[in-house]
Parts: structure tokens; C-alpha cells; sequence
């Protein structure tokens, strides 16, 4: 029998982190450049109920069975199975591998769960439609970041740029003037669940502080959205700017991604912030094509350890 595959884009926050999960607004766009990937070979030798699960970049070569009910790669499965009220599956074999860098903020973990559950679901001859795997997926972005809003999953499933307020039906967004985004890695990871957590922490010990910050990320993101359906990228780009002010506030900035940011900055970005759970990870720099050739080489030799150009262009 032929193997079934699927995959899944990374993502970048544009707009927005952190103040989502306390319902306010955000923008993602996927990240096509690097990939999840899932592929399950049917073994029909093997007794049914013999799912062998493989990621070598995690060290993982297991069972089903002998997986905890919290591991991550076991629990996709499991829900496929109990949302199609099954026990157990076909024997198979499913090898997982991804090129987006692990705790960075680019959405790794979305994008295993999303490429396995589509994969799995595939087998089992009943594809998901994207609604129901990206529910799914968040089940699972639960144990990665414990309050997660759920907008890594909905951008890694759909792959389109989006605007996302926690609880509400997800809205694609379209530019009519296609940018480049340059994306920096600081090389130093950082899962953001702990950075969830801390501004959780901080959020409750000074919510007045915290609340006001939300809300001018709000009323940011708004006027983003507004902008990039105007085709206005260079105030995108001072949006970014503020953004990026705005999170240094909320304390999920480091010196690596301020360094980063600045160095993009005077490369001649039209703006650039922290994406993501911040502390570590990446940070992205708004580009023409023009200079986005030359923010990269300068993020470089400013020391990222990982550059990116991805063009965001509307889609039909
Ligand atoms: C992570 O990509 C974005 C955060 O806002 C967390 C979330 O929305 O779940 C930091």
C-alpha cells in the first residue's frame, strides 16, 4: 500500500501576541519556507492497533501504547481515533519531520499536530475538513503552551494570512499589495509556554498595568488590519515598531531580539518586532523586495543563527 502524507507551514505572528490570549486581536501569516511533514506507512503485516511513531529530530521511536495520555504526538492520535469512536487503527508506521526550529515562534508544535492528525485521518479513509483538525490541534497546543489562543493552530491549518480573536470565527486577510517579511532567529530557544506563564504572572500582580498594555495591542492591530487591506505596508511597518515597544513593556523582549530588531531597523526595514512568545526565538523585519536581500545578510552577520525571506502575496 503507498504511504499518505501530509505537511504543515510554519507561521509568524505579524501583530498582536500575547495580548490574544487575553482577547484582543492578532494577525498570522504562514511561513511556507519551512514545514512539518508526516508520513504513515501502512504495515499490514502487523497485528491492528500497532502504530509505531517515529521523530528522530525529538529522539522518538515508540509505541502508541507505550506513550503517556500527555504526549503530544500520542494524543493526536488518540483524538482521531476517538473522534471517529474508534479503538484502535490499522497497524501503521508514522515518521515525523519538520524544518521549522523547535521553540522559536514559528510554530512548530501547531504544525506537527496539524500535519499528523490530517495524516492519520487521511488513513483512516476520513479526512478532516481544516475546521475540525484545527480544533483538534488546539486540544494539543494545551499541553504545549497551557493557555494558548488558539492562533498558531488556525494559521498553520488553513496557510493563509489571518485575523484572529480568540472564540471567534476565524477571518482571512488579504493585502492587495504583497510584502517580505525577514525573519531573524536569535538561536536561542525558548518554549512559549514559560513566557505564556510569566506574563500571566505579571498580568495578575499588576493587572491595570498589564490591561492597558493589551488594549493599545489592540487597537494596534486593528488599525494593521486596516492597514494591509489598504495595501498600506509602510504603516505596517510602524505598526511593527510599536508593536515591538509595546512587548519590550510587557517584559518578553532580550537584548538578542532588541539587538536584532534594531540591526533590521537600520538595514533600512520599514519596521520590526518580536513574533512569538518572545524571550528567545525569532523576530521579523517588514521588507520590499528591494531590501529584503540585504536585511538578511545583516541579520546574519549580526549573529542570527537562521534567516528567512518569505513573500506574503494575496491569494485567489
Ligand atoms: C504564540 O505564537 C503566540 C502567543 O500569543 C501565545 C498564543 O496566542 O497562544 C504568545
Amino acid at each position: 500500500m503507498p504511504a499518505f502524507t501530509a505537511s504543515s507551514p510554519g507561521k509568524a505572528i505579524l501583530f498582536g501576541e500575547h495580548a490574544v490570549v487575553y482577547g484582543q486581536p492578532a494577525i498570522a501569516v504562514p511561513i511556507r519556507q519551512v514545514q512539518a511533514r508526516a508520513i504513515l506507512t501502512p504495515s499490514p503485516r502487523s497485528q491492528p492497533g500497532a502504530i509505531r511513531i517515529q521523530a528522530p529530530a525529538i529522539g522518538l521511536d515508540a509505541d502508541l501504547q507505550s506513550l503517556p495520555a500527555d504526549h503530544p504526538l500520542a494524543m493526536c492520535i488518540r483524538l482521531v481515533l476517538t473522534h471517529l469512536n474508534l479503538r484502535d487503527a490499522p497497524a501503521c508506521k508514522v515518521r515525523i519531520t519538520s524544518t521549522i526550529p523547535l521553540a522559536a515562534g514559528l510554530g512548530s508544535g501547531a504544525a506537527v499536530s496539524v500535519a499528523l492528525i490530517r495524516v492519520f485521518s487521511a488513513y483512516l479513509g476520513k479526512p478532516f475538513p481544516p475546521k475540525l483538525v484545527s480544533e483538534l490541534a488546539y486540544q494539543v497546543e494545551k499541553l504545549y503552551h497551557g493557555t494558548p489562543s488558539g492562533i498558531d493552530n488556525s494559521v498553520v491549518t488553513y496557510a493563509r494570512p489571518v485575523y484572529f480573536v480568540r472564540g471567534q470565527p476565524i477571518e482571512m486577510l488579504q493585502s492587495p499589495a504583497p510584502f517580505t517579511l525577514v525573519i531573524g532567529d536569535t538561536g536561542i530557544a525558548s518554549p512559549t509556554a514559560e513566557a505564556v506563564a510569566d506574563v500571566r504572572l505579571a498580568w495578575q500582580s499588576d493587572p491595570e498595568h498589564y490591561e492597558t498594555l493589551f488594549n493599545e495591542i489592540g487597537a494596534l492591530v486593528r488599525e494593521a488590519r486596516f492597514a494591509l487591506e489598504k495595501g498600506q505596508i509602510e504603516r505596517c511597518g510602524a505598526l511593527m515598531d510599536l508593536n515591538h515597544t509595546l512587548l519590550r513593556k510587557m517584559g518578553i523582549s532580550s537584548q538578542e531580539l532588541d539587538r536584532l530588531v534594531e540591526c533590521a531597523r537600520q538595514a533600512g526595514a520599514l519596521g520590526a518586532k518580536l513574533s512569538g512568545g518572545g524571550r528567545g526565538g525569532n523576530m521579523i523585519a517588514l521588507a520590499t523586495s528591494e531590501s529584503a536581500d540585504h536585511i538578511r545578510a545583516r541579520l546574519a552577520a549580526a549573529g542570527a543563527s537562521r534567516t528567512i525571506v518569505s513573500r506574503v502575496e494575496e491569494q485567489k
